[in-house]
């Protein structure tokens, strides 16, 4: 066998320097054009994958309820005298709720876990706020919203119905993330 011969598998006889030269620009075109498809593809995928986000985006933007809630029954209005509350479970069992019937007469109903650290909130009537004992937590009766202590967010608001008496509750809002 010749020195020439001797050659690695891989490399080229290097007397026709010409094949050598276009194999390796052909491989430079395949390496620019690989990398250009990929880019198309993911920039592609992206965009298809942002569109279909979008009618997510405008209801969460809206405000609007992804789900369906059912109508609940929760209590006979009469039931509950204006100072009262009654808690009850929305939307699961695992989701602790209380319907006020404020001191002003007004009803409101909102999710009782405190937003702090869970614990249950209750009506305290003579301040007409709704109180988290743990650390001192107030919420606005009127709309959820923390007015003191450690609950840096609102309660979520259970959207009530009444009906012949009795009241129903029929959704819930989140009104902060
Ligand atoms: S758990 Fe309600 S204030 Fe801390």
């Amino acid at each position: 066998m010749t020195e020439k011969k001797k050659l690695g598998r891989n490399q080229k006889d290097t007397n026709d320097d010409m094949i050598n030269l276009v194999d390796n620009l052909n491989q430079k075109d395949d390496l620019k054009y690989n990398r250009r498809a990929f880019l198309k593809t993911a920039v592609g995928t992206s965009v298809a994958l942002g569109a279909a986000t979008i009618p997510f985006s405008v209801k969460a933007m809206l405000g609007i309820a992804e789900k369906d809630y059912e109508r609940v029954e929760i209590a006979k209005l009469s039931d509950i005298p204006e100072g009262d509350s009654v808690t009850f479970y929305y939307p699961t069992e695992s989701d602790p709720a209380l319907l006020i019937h404020t001191v002003n007469g007004d009803l409101k109903a909102y999710n009782s876990a405190c937003t702090h650290l869970m614990c249950p909130v209750f009506y305290e009537k003579t301040q007409d706020v709704l109180l988290c004992p743990c650390h001192a937590g107030y919420f606005d009766v009127n709309n959820g919203h923390p007015k003191a202590g450690p609950p840096q967010r609102e309660l979520p608001l259970i959207e009530i119905e009444v009906d012949n008496g009795i009241v129903y509750a029929v959704g819930r809002q989140y009104r902060h993330g």
